[in-house]
């Protein structure tokens, strides 16, 4: 089915910001912003045929201008966060921005969140368009021009496909994301405590408080890290087990139980009341389950949605943060 594009809004710079419409034949719909590659929505059937948007957002481009939560972002050039900002890459240190207490989240200041990609619909591939930007040699301190493909494919089975590509001229890092919030009750319907998760990892990554990564990798077996068969989200969530006294909540990597090279399912979330099922599969070998602990209330999305803590959940597949 042919994608719409339409004006979503104009940067203070002037420059244009679009919004894509893919739907398929099942009548599922996605929405994508050229303004940080942004799921901005995401209609679903439930069980009796009816559609939700399950994916938080903003109204219009002006809430997207101003928020800070990374609603539908993609995320880049390095997901999630960096110690005090500094790495070594061939003995040299790279210094970048620290914007979450010392250390480096998300890419920095100017993420990949918050650029304007360029869009182009691929004519000879169903349902595809590809969003593409060039991050110059020493944006946000990383080396490296490096230019990023993200393709959003939305098919037949009811599956929205996210595939990144980059190529650097320069040695580099890079760890690419997507950080939708997802409640599969609808966008607007309050916290996802009693959603089933699964995620597919026998072994998570143990967090200092500030939650970085401190390189102990750990079983999940007896600890509330353990999702390897569908349980609710909110089960132990108020646990005083030290790592989610850390998270204020779940906000932690996943050690993947893959070989990196085959797809793997990686975690499948249901909700009862809808029925809606969301299957997770990825190449990458973590996959970041963060429990929405810092949404404040302070965010009024779509339809006058007030988002909440726990409002919604990330599962943000990734390389190993703070590597
Ligand atoms: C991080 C959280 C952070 C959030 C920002 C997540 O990926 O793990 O700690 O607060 O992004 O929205």
């Amino acid at each position: 089915m042919a994608i719409e594009k339409k004006l979503f809004g104009i940067m203070p710079s002037g420059e244009e910001v679009y919004l894509y419409t893919l739907k398929n034949s099942n009548g599922m719909k996605t929405e994508i912003c050229t303004y940080g590659g942004t799921i901005v929505s995401s209609m679903v059937p439930d069980k009796n045929g009816e559609f939700h948007d399950v994916v938080l957002g903003y109204a219009d481009f002006e809430g997207y201008l101003k928020g800070d939560k990374y609603f539908g972002s993609l995320i880049g050039r390095f997901g999630n966060r960096i110690q005090y900002g500094k790495f070594i890459l061939n003995d040299k240190e790279y210094v970048l921005a620290q914007n979450n207490g010392e250390n480096h989240l998300h890419g920095g200041l100017k993420g990949f969140d918050k650029v304007v990609w360029d869009a182009m619909i691929i004519e000879d591939e169903p349902n595809t368009l590809e969003l593409s930007y060039l991050s110059k040699d020493g944006e946000e301190g990383y080396p490296g021009n490096l230019a990023v493909k993200v393709k959003y494919v939305l098919t037949e089975d009811n599956a929205l496909e996210i595939i990144y590509m980059a190529t650097t001229d320069k040695d580099t890092i890079i760890n690419l994301t997507n950080h939708a919030y997802f409640n599969l009750s609808g966008h607007s319907s309050g916290d996802v405590l009693d959603h089933k998760l699964m995620i597919n990892a026998d072994k998570f990554t143990v967090n200092d408080k500030f939650s970085i990564p401190t390189g102990e990798i750990k079983d999940v077996a007896d600890t509330p890290m353990d999702f390897r068969t569908l349980t609710p989200i909110g089960k132990n969530i108020e646990s005083d087990y030290d790592q989610i006294v850390f998270g204020n909540g779940y906000d932690h990597n996943w050690v993947l139980n893959t070989n990196c090279s085959d797809t793997l399912k990686a975690a499948q979330a249901i909700a009862e009341n809808t029925g809606i099922v969301m299957d997770v599969y990825t190449t990458t070998p973590g996959v970041q389950f963060y429990s929405a602990n810092f949404l404040d209330g302070l965010d009024v999305g779509k339809d006058k949605a007030i988002y909440k803590m726990r409002n919604g959940f990330c599962l943000e597949t990734q390389y190993f943060p703070n590597k």
